[in-house]
C-alpha cells in the first residue's frame, strides 16, 4: 500500500511538472467537450461537443466530469444538427449537479480505463461513467451514493443467442469485454474462455463481434440492449449475472468531501423525485432515436 501510494505520489508530481512544463494553453481534443447551456428543456443534450474548447484549467465556475461516452443509456454520443453531442442519463445527473452547484458542467470523453487516473491527476473533479464501486477503486477514489442498479449479460451474433443461459456457456468462447471493467473481472473470474478481447471502447466491442473477430461480448444488461436495438446482427442472451456490487455510484478525488457532499444532495434529491427513472427512460428513446 505504502509503495502504491508513493508510485501514485510520483506519477502526480512528474504530471504537475509535465503540465506546468507546457503551460496552459494545451489544444483539447476535439472529444473534450464543454457542456452546451443548461436549459430546463435540453437537459438530455448537455454536452455538445465542440472543437473550440477551450476551458483547459478548471476554475471555480466549471464543473469538470470525465466519462466514457460509449455507453448507452448511460453516456454516449449522437449528432444532432450537425453537431456531435455527449448525452445519457450520467449526463443528465451531471448536469443537474452542476446547476444545483450553479456551474458549467464540461464533459471530457475517454476510455473507461483511465477514467480514476485522470480524477486523481484532477484532470475531471468527478467520473460519472457507470461506474461501481468495487473496492479496489475505493482504494484511489471516493464514491458517492448508489443511484443506479443492473446486471450482466452477453451479446451474441443474431440466431445463437438462444444458446446462452449461463455464463459457463461462454467456456471456449473467444469473449470481448471493455478494459478496466467489472465485466472483464467477471468473465476472467468466471469463464473458462478460449481467449479474453479487452478493448477501450465498447464501440469497438461491437464491431469486432459484428466481423467476427470476438464471439460474443460480455456488457451491462441495459447497454447490451440499447446496442442490440440500435445495431444489426447481434442479440442479447439470456445470460444474467448479478455481481455483489452492482449499484452505480459517481467518484471524486479522495478526501474531496466538499464536493461529495453536493453530488449526495443532487442525488439523493433526484432519485427521491424520480428524476433519475425519467433520465434513464429519455436517455433509452434518444439511444434509439439517433441509431442509424
Ligand atoms: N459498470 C462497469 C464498471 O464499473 C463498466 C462501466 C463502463 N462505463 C462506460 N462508460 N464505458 O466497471
Amino acid at each position: 500500500m505504502k509503495k502504491m501510494n508513493k508510485a501514485l505520489l510520483c506519477v502526480f508530481a512528474i504530471t504537475l511538472l509535465a503540465v506546468s512544463a507546457i503551460g496552459c494553453t494545451a489544444k483539447p481534443t476535439p472529444s473534450e467537450s464543454p457542456a452546451a447551456e443548461a436549459t430546463p428543456e435540453a437537459t438530455a443534450e448537455a454536452g455538445e461537443v465542440t472543437p473550440e474548447a477551450t476551458q483547459e484549467q478548471t476554475d471555480k465556475s466549471t464543473l469538470v466530469v470525465g466519462t466514457s461516452a460509449d455507453y448507452p443509456p448511460y453516456e454516449f454520443h449522437i449528432m444532432k444538427d450537425g453537431k456531435d453531442m455527449i448525452v445519457g442519463f450520467d449526463m443528465d445527473i451531471a448536469q443537474a449537479i452542476a446547476d444545483d452547484m450553479g456551474v458549467e458542467l464540461e464533459i471530457k470523453d475517454m476510455n473507461f480505463d483511465g477514467l480514476l487516473m485522470a480524477l486523481s491527476e484532477g484532470q475531471v473533479d468527478m467520473v460519472v461513467a457507470g461506474m461501481n464501486p468495487s473496492d479496489e477503486r475505493k482504494e484511489s477514489a471516493d464514491f458517492s451514493i448508489m443511484y443506479y442498479y443492473s446486471n450482466h449479460t452477453a451479446v451474441l451474433p443474431e440466431g445463437t443467442e438462444g444458446d446462452f443461459t449461463e455464463l459457463s456457456d461462454l467456456d471456449g468462447m473467444k469473449v470481448g469485454v471493455q478494459k478496466g471493467s467489472l465485466q472483464e473481472q467477471i468473465v476472467t473470474e468466471n469463464v473458462k474462455a478460449k481467449e479474453i478481447i479487452a478493448l477501450g471502447k465498447v464501440t469497438d466491442l461491437v464491431l469486432a463481434l459484428q466481423s467476427g473477430t470476438v464471439d460474443a461480448i460480455f456488457l451491462e444488461k441495459p447497454v447490451a440492449e440499447s446496442y442490440c436495438k440500435s445495431s444489426t446482427g447481434m442479440k442479447v442472451s439470456k445470460i444474467e449475472f448479478t455481481p455483489d456490487d452492482s449499484g452505480t455510484a459517481i467518484a471524486v478525488q479522495k478526501g474531496n468531501t466538499d464536493l461529495l457532499d453536493k453530488i449526495n444532495a443532487t442525488l439523493a434529491k433526484l432519485i427521491e423525485e424520480g428524476k433519475v427513472d425519467e433520465f434513464v427512460a429519455a436517455a433509452n428513446i434518444l439511444a434509439e432515436n439517433s441509431a442509424e
